[in-house]
């Protein structure tokens, strides 16, 4: 359904959010009605020099008719409220995580762009390709402001901090071509800081990737980075010095010196090669050097989509 005033509806968000918006609109918009109206009928009705009965009700009367309002004017807008507030909530906590097959793309906002990369190699700027009826979810970083990732026809908005990972998530549903904006005052051109996001059908999506694939995947650029930086100087099989082996590691909870544990997640491994002595893994020193200043954001993601594949990977004994 194409609701006037609102931007397209194009994916499986977008018509609850505006069911919720409608409600909401349909709600205060009877309310606000309601008192127009009687001020209307009221400033009439008892207008100067009207012939009408101006006595108060006697006080009993008064006394029984105003503990009724009273209990209504309180209760009737609670339940609306609850009910408004329960809402919203059940499809903000449903939309809150997205599903754990759904298809990832990284992005990275700088002033004034989006680059955009695809875990197979494709890389893009200002132009998102993504298949249609798939959850795709987004994990975004800024190399410099904040920056917030906006698609009107999905619903959807996120801020993009320096720094920091930031997850966004959508199933587009229509195959078409929709607006991407940054809705975040991040400089001079912010306002040109704009782009389309494609959706195709899946087959087409696949043909789209195959035919855009000069690149070598996300893990593979970061594999040989990995050489590049000297990181399999310590982390390789016949590394010399003793450091946390790689293979298995991500996904899983890591003992922290001190006692803590942390999450293996791309924060974590972001975080270990930046600031390594941040968190230490339990029963190594810290001798890692941080290689902030050395390694790109885009670059940090290649490393970590490397380290990502080795997952499923046994540690060396
Ligand atoms: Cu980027 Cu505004």
């Amino acid at each position: 359904m194409k609701l006037p005033f609102l931007p397209e509806a194009a994916s499986a968000l977008a018509s609850k959010v505006d069911a919720l918006l409608v409600a909401v609109t349909l709600m205060t918009g009877i309310v606000a009605l309601a008192v127009v109206v009687l001020i209307i009928v009221f400033a009439l009705k008892y207008r100067h020099g009207a012939d009408v009965p101006r006595d108060r009700a006697p006080e009993p009367i008064q006394r029984r008719i105003r503990r009724r309002m009273e209990i209504a004017w309180v209760a009737v807008p609670l339940l609306l409220f609850i009910a408004v507030f329960g809402w919203g909530a059940t499809l903000y906590f449903d939309h809150a995580a997205p599903p754990a097959d759904a298809l990832e793309i990284f992005v990275v906002a700088k002033q004034w762009m989006w680059k955009l990369q695809h875990v197979t190699g494709q890389r893009e700027i200002d132009e998102l390709h993504v298949p249609s009826g798939i959850p795709v979810k987004l994990v975004m970083t800024s190399q410099d402001a904040i920056h917030s990732y906006f698609v009107p026809a999905f619903r959807v908005k996120q801020d993009v901090l320096p720094g920091r990972y930031t997850v966004l998530w959508f199933t587009a549903t229509r195959p078409g071509e929709y607006h991407l904006f940054c809705a975040e005052y991040c400089g001079t051109d912010h306002s040109r800081m704009i782009g389309k996001v494609v959706v195709l059908e899946p087959a087409a999506f696949q043909r789209w990737l195959e035919v855009n694939n000069a690149e070598p995947a996300m893990a593979t650029r970061g594999e040989s980075l990995f050489r590049q930086l000297g990181c399999s100087g310590c982390h390789g099989a016949h590394a010399a010095v003793r450091a946390p082996p790689l293979e298995g590691l991500y996904g899983r909870q890591v003992p922290l010196k001190g006692g803590r544990t942390a999450i293996a997640d791309d924060r974590y491994l972001r975080d270990s090669i930046l600031l390594p002595h941040k968190e230490i893994a339990a029963g190594y020193d810290p001798v890692m050097p941080s290689f902030a200043g050395q390694i790109s954001d885009p670059e940090l993601l290649d490393l970590i989509a490397y380290i990502k594949s080795l997952a499923t990977k046994e540690p060396p004994p």
